[in-house]
């Protein structure tokens, strides 16, 4: 049995803005739908939208879907959230959005949520002419063929939602729930994205070290370097050990960090922050750095 919360359960039993939208064929006011998923998969949404074309403000949106108590929610839901947005502004409205609107979603059930928010950028570039296809796959080859998934689609939606697991991308764009083999192909594209991540955090880390030697830091630089450098550098090893690090609070060059987990009863723990938390800061904040417990 799926855990749903209450927003879920109550947008099922009681969907708000379902149906179509007729066009009230007036001025200054345009009606048009975006459609995503299909009927053979299990899952297909068709978003209405009316805009006031001066403004472009969504002025109403409803929604048709085939689907389960899920995508009616997230239906339902971002059928809320848009209205009196303008299309811009809906244009940055993530699958999280709608999943943090109800309360969350079983991670099954995510794609649900990537559903709605496909159905409605399908529908603002229709009533921009421009095709999705050319959008979304640019020249973005397929990866799924079972679901119709392609290159750009899944990188896209691990980027935003933070996956790693070849389950997680099916459960989001149900890529890999097929016949599986374009599972190896979705693990690959995990794996180059996790190193683009890593290569893009380690070009900002050095550009900011590398100005902090020309010019000093301010104190919010200051502090958003030592919390990136914990992030990326200290952290994942201090987690691999069972343990974990928080930063407390800076005060110039004294940082007090708090070592939990595994590390919090070490007894090497103040060798731990000597050894790899100063000497890691020293290195890409400032050589004067001290780091002691909280
Ligand atoms: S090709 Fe992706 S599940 Fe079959």
């Amino acid at each position: 049995m799926w855990d749903y919360s209450e927003k879920v359960l109550d947008l099922f039993y009681n969907p708000i803005n379902q149906g179509a939208i007729t066009d009230p064929q007036e001025p200054d006011v345009a009606v048009v739908y975006g459609e995503v998923g299909s009927i053979a998969c299990g899952d297909a949404l068709r978003l209405h939208l009316k805009i006031q074309e001066s403004t472009e403000t969504i002025q109403d949106a409803s929604f048709q879907t085939f689907g389960c108590t899920s995508a009616i929610a997230s239906s339902s839901a971002l059928t809320e959230i848009i209205k009196q947005k303008t299309l811009d502004e809906a244009l940055e409205i993530t699958n999280k959005d709608i999943a943090d609107y109800l309360g969350g979603l079983p991670e099954a059930k995510m794609h649900c949520s990537v559903m709605g928010q496909e159905a409605l950028e399908a529908a603002i570039y229709k009533y921009r002419g421009i095709e999705v296809e050319q959008h979304e796959d640019d020249d973005g080859k397929l990866i799924c063929s079972c679901y119709g998934i392609s290159e750009p689609r899944i990188r896209r939606v691990i980027i935003e939602n933070d996956l790693t697991t070849v389950e997680q991308v099916t459960n989001y764009v149900k890529a890999g729930g097929g016949c599986g083999t374009c599972q190896a192909g979705i693990e690959d594209l995990l794996i180059e994205v996790q190193q683009e991540r890593t290569a893009l955090s380690a070009r900002v880390a050095s550009e900011v070290a590398s100005q902090a030697t020309n010019k000093p830091l301010t104190p919010m630089q200051k502090i958003n370097l030592i919390q990136q450098v914990i992030a990326e550098d200290v952290r994942p090893i201090l987690l691999a050990d069972g343990g974990d690090i928080e930063l407390y609070d800076v005060d110039g060059d004294v940082v007090r960090v708090l070592l939990t987990g595994a590390c919090g009863g070490c007894a090497s723990s103040s060798e731990t922050l000597k050894n790899s938390i100063e000497t890691s800061l020293q290195a890409k904040v400032s050589s004067t750095i001290v780091v002691v417990p909280a």
